[in-house]
């Protein structure tokens, strides 16, 4: 989701550092905003220009360095909360003082992420939906400690980049993933019992429920190992409900390798990593 939350921000008109673990994930983040800025002018909905100017409000780097003078970090790495609590810590150092810090999870506690550095009045949670560019919510979640003039900040922001936010407390999956994964986990439960193959199980909700896409082909465009990172955290986190007890099929196709668009396989097979075309 990193490129996608830097294209928001850049087509907002906000200079972005976007920062990678290495130079071949930087390569991937690029190449996506690359694709999804291109489409955008071949459809008419940015000019050549503007692609541009929003490319070149952008610094790719790798590393944290990079980030010592930014007045606000969106941290998108995967669903592990030691993960982000150490990146937390890391980043409290590197930044400045002032510096609003901001985690993009799903569904881990933003309250255990804040407490890993000196500044949890300053720790929020930004959760955008999936693809960014397109979707228009932000969940933006206030812990006990995140200070009113750090919420204030991050819904004006909200606002200047035209997303809709909804402010809220901490708990797990939020409001949206709370209601969406039960159902997405129930899907995959339907085509493992052999009930319903994949299609008409997507082309039920798709055609008889009007949503823009089945929950098969939304589970691969969300990726299947953070959507059973997520499942998993919710079970765990959320008292152990049995709809969120991750599907054993989800756990196979995720350890075989099958994640959706980004591998190029899930329950649809695409053209190439990354590609939204089904073959
Ligand atoms: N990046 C950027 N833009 C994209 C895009 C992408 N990956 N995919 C589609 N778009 C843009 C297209 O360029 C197009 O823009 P335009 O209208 O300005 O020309 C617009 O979206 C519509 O795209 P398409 O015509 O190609 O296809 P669809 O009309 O089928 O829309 C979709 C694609 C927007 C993905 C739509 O199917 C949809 O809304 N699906 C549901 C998405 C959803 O539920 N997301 C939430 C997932 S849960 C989540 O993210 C939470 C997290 O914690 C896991």
């Amino acid at each position: 989701m990193g490129a996608g939350i830097v294209e928001v921000f850049a087509r907002g008109g906000v200079d972005v550092v976007a920062v990678e673990i290495t130079p071949a994930a930087l390569e991937r983040g690029q190449a996506t905003l690359t694709r999804s800025t291109d489409r955008a002018v071949a459809r008419g909905r940015l000019t050549a220009a503007d692609r541009d100017a929003l490319l070149g409000r952008v610094t790719f780097a790798v590393g944290l360095a990079a980030l010592g003078e930014v007045d606000l970090v969106i941290e998108a790495v995967p669903e592990q909360l030691d993960l982000k609590r150490r990146l937390f810590g890391e980043l409290d150092r590197i930044c400045k003082p002032g510096a609003i810090l901001a985690t993009n999870t799903s569904s881990l506690s933003v309250t255990e992420i804040a407490v890993a550095t000196e500044r949890p009045s300053q720790v929020i949670g930004m959760h955008f939906f999936n693809p960014a560019p397109v979707m228009k919510l932000v969940e933006v979640i206030r812990t006990v400690t995140t200070s009113t003039e750090v919420v204030e900040a991050v819904e004006a922001l909200c606002a200047r980049l035209g997303k809709v936010d909804v402010t809220i407390t901490d708990r797990a999956g939020f409001i949206a993933n709370a209601l969406l994964f039960g159902y997405l986990n129930q899907a995959v439960a339907m085509v493992e019992s052999r009930y319903v193959g994949r299609e008409d199980l997507d082309a039920a909700m798709k055609l008889g429920c009007g949503l823009p896409m089945g929950p098969l082909a939304l589970l691969d465009l969300i990726g299947l190992d953070t959507a059973y990172e997520i499942l998993d955290t919710m079970y765990r986190r959320g008292g152990r409900d049995r709809r969120h007890a991750p599907a054993p099929l989800l756990r196979q196709m995720v350890t075989a390798g099958l994640l959706g668009r980004k591998s190029g396989q899930g329950f649809y097979q695409y053209a190439g990593p990354g590609s939204s075309t089904v073959v």
